[in-house]
Order: C-alpha cells, then sequence, then structure tokens
C-alpha cells in the first residue's frame, strides 16, 4: 500500500525511473515522480494535479485500481506541464470535471495546453472546497517556482499538497516515506536548480503555511513527508542569509595551466583549514555545483582564454550561478592565457546578479610563474581570513 496515504487518500501518479534530464536542462540522474493524489470525499472526488502527458497510460491504470468512474474536481496547483500536461486528457475522460486553480494559473493554462475558460472554477487565497467529510483549502503560494504556484491543504487529513515545493527528483516506491533524512540531499539538489533564486518570498510562504497543522506534507515530484518538520526546517535553513566557509572551485583546464593554478589555490585553503569542492566542468553534473551553491560562502571560477574570452563550459556555470542567485558571499576568477583576451571581464559581466564580493582575481600568462604564486598566495590568504 505504498500509494496510500490516508483510506480517502492515495498517490495515483506515475514513477518515471528512466528520465535523466528535465526540461532538457535539469540533470535527474535519480529519475522522479509526477505524484497526482485522489482525494475521496463522502460527496465529491477530486484529483490534485496530474501526471506528465508521456505518463498518462500508467496515469489512468492507476486510476483503475482504485475504480475512478466519477472525478468533480481536477485541482491544478501548478501550470507547468509535467504536472497540468495531462488535464486535457483528463477533461476528455472526466468532462463535468472542474479545473480548479487561481485566476493567474488559469491564464497560463488557458495558454499553455488550449483548456475552455468555461472548464474552470476560479479560487482565492484561504478558499476552502468541500467535498463531503473533506474539504480543500488553497493558498497561494507564489514563486515556488512559477508565480501562478498554489498548496492546497486537506484540513480533516492534516495533508498539505504542495506540488513543486518541497519536491525532489527521486523515482521511489517509498512514496509516503517516515525517514526523510534519505531525501534531504535529493530535495536540496531539487532546491539548488528550482527553488534557488526565489529565497525571499519561499521564506514568506513558509511562514504562511506554518500556521497550519500539518501531519503529511504530499509534493508532486519525490516521496512525501510523514515528519514534515526535517524538510520544512531544510528549507528554512537554505532560505535563510547564513552560508558555510566553505570553497567551491569551478574550472576548465585546456592544458593544464589552469588546473595548476587550481591545485595550488585548493591546496592552500585547505592547508589553512577550509574546506573546498573542485568541480571540473568538463566533466561534472553541473547540477552538484549548484547544490553546493545553496549555502558555500565561496566561489572560485577558474578559466583557460579561449578566443579571447572565458571557456564556454566556464561561461554556462557563471551564467547558471547568475540566474540561480546563490548566496555567496565571496567571488574570485583564476585562470590562465596565452596572448591576450577579456576573459575575466566576461566573466564578471556575466554574473551581475550575484551580490558578492570580488576577491582580486588572478590571471597568468601560461603555467603560473613566482610573481603568479605570490598573487596566488594572496587570493588564498583574503579567502582564509575573509572565511574565519
Ligand atoms: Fe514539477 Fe514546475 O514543475
Amino acid at each position: 500500500m505504498y500509494r496510500k496515504l490516508t483510506d480517502k487518500i492515495h498517490n495515483i501518479g506515475s514513477i518515471d525511473w528512466d528520465r535523466r534530464i528535465f526540461d532538457q536542462l535539469v540533470s535527474i540522474p535519480n529519475g522522479t515522480t509526477y505524484n497526482s493524489y485522489l482525494v475521496q470525499g463522502s460527496e465529491k472526488t477530486a484529483i490534485i494535479d496530474s501526471v506528465d502527458p508521456p505518463m498518462f497510460d500508467d496515469f489512468v491504470k492507476n486510476m483503475r485500481v482504485h475504480n475512478v468512474n466519477k472525478v468533480d474536481f481536477i485541482i491544478c496547483n501548478h501550470a507547468e506541464q509535467d504536472h497540468s500536461g495531462s488535464i486535457p486528457m483528463l477533461l476528455s475522460l472526466f468532462p463535468k470535471a472542474l479545473v480548479v486553480t487561481n485566476e493567474k494559473c488559469k491564464l497560463f493554462l488557458m495558454d499553455l495546453l488550449d483548456i475552455q475558460e468555461k472548464s474552470f472554477f476560479i479560487v482565492k487565497d484561504n478558499d476552502i472546497l468541500s467535498l463531503g467529510d473533506l474539504s480543500l483549502q488553497f493558498y497561494l503560494t507564489p514563486w515556488v517556482h512559477w508565480p501562478e504556484t498554489m498548496t492546497t491543504y486537506c484540513k480533516e487529513e492534516k495533508i498539505l499538497f504542495s506540488c513543486d515545493f518541497f519536491g525532489s527528483h527521486v523515482a521511489t516506491s517509498d512514496l509516503l516515506t517516515d525517514q526523510p533524512e534519505k531525501y534531504i540531499g535529493a530535495a536540496k539538489h531539487y532546491f539548488a536548480e528550482i527553488m534557488m533564486p526565489f529565497r525571499a518570498i519561499i521564506t514568506k510562504n513558509i511562514q504562511k503555511i506554518s500556521k497550519l497543522d500539518i501531519s503529511i506534507i504530499a509534493p508532486s515530484h519525490g516521496p512525501s513527508y510523514k515528519n514534515p518538520k526535517p524538510i520544512i526546517d531544510s528549507y528554512k535553513e537554505w532560505c535563510s542569509g547564513e552560508t558555510k566557509p566553505f570553497v567551491a572551485i569551478g574550472y576548465v583546464s585546456m592544458h593544464d595551466s589552469t588546473h595548476s593554478i587550481v591545485e595550488y589555490v585548493a591546496k592552500g585553503i585547505m592547508d589553512g583549514g577550509l574546506n573546498v569542492k573542485i568541480f571540473n566542468l568538463a566533466n561534472s553534473e553541473i547540477g552538484e555545483l549548484a547544490t553546493t551553491l545553496v549555502d558555500c560562502s565561496t566561489l572560485i571560477l577558474g578559466s583557460p582564454t579561449v578566443l579571447a574570452g572565458a571557456h564556454p563550459l566556464v561561461i554556462y556555470a557563471a551564467f547558471l550561478a547568475n540566474a540561480l542567485r546563490p548566496k555567496l558571499k565571496y567571488i574570485s576568477i583564476v585562470g590562465s592565457y596565452g596572448w591576450g583576451g577579456k576573459m575575466i571581464d566576461q566573466i564578471i559581466k556575466t554574473i551581475p546578479m550575484i551580490k558578492a564580493e570580488v576577491i582580486e582575481p588572478v590571471l597568468c600568462k601560461g603555467i603560473p610563474k613566482d610573481s603568479d604564486y605570490k598573487n596566488l598566495d594572496l587570493l588564498v590568504k583574503s579567502i582564509l581570513e575573509k572565511n574565519k
């Protein structure tokens, strides 16, 4: 009964064991789930969120297990198609069902899926929908991670259906877990790539849902949590302004000069008692770097000079870091060049949204020489002092 949350609420979504990339952008090495919740009240039946359209047949099979022959309401917490994409097909199966969502989400669904206006029942913040002996209350929780996102709360069963909020990309049959610690790493990876830019508003959303009596948090990716405190506390920590004294180094080296610079700097920092994590961007999973940026204090980017600028993989990492807006305190750049170029300027111009102090970059002509090592020592010293 791994799909049962309570006698009246079941997860009828799909486990996608095979998927490895999301939005053609985000690596999901452990697959994912698209959780959809069947809520069977004494008078009305609701389905909360649907599944990614390629999983629709599986979704229908899961509905048959519960003999679902009438659906009154399809609750849409979020318009992104991995949750909403099957709603048109659901409406074909259950033409009398109403799509329950907020006004902003309705407009997205009309644009993205061509759902007709007559199919909607619009709710506002705090509105309650009765299913008989169960009720669903809606809370607008914008920017987790689109502007229209909302969460749905079942007071009688004390379950918060949070869609992407508190989610994780992991395919698992442990769909209602009492071991949240097993999934915090996956949830942090998910937070890094999806939620991190919206920390301030997420903090407000956490305050908003914290007044509810919650026994289960049921997101639409990954497991539901029987004990929601660890995942809520983790979100509070990731959204806080606090960083950990820790240095992430993302670099590319073409002929070993930048590599030798990075190794020298990393050793100096480690010898000074600070932890370092190095990502060779030519063979690293970029999501791992993003996850490290959730709470590390310092980022160093290392690049050779290619066609007068930074290596494209370094620019990609810088672009991503800029978009994710991590709470970094310090950033620096190291690298090498052969005959010129504006590698450092190019990287700095790529990261305008990162409000970190820039520690004097070090650029070497070819392999580092004595004068370069002195500058690298100064860089290491500065990083150590600032992270004390
Ligand atoms: Fe899981 Fe934003 O969709």
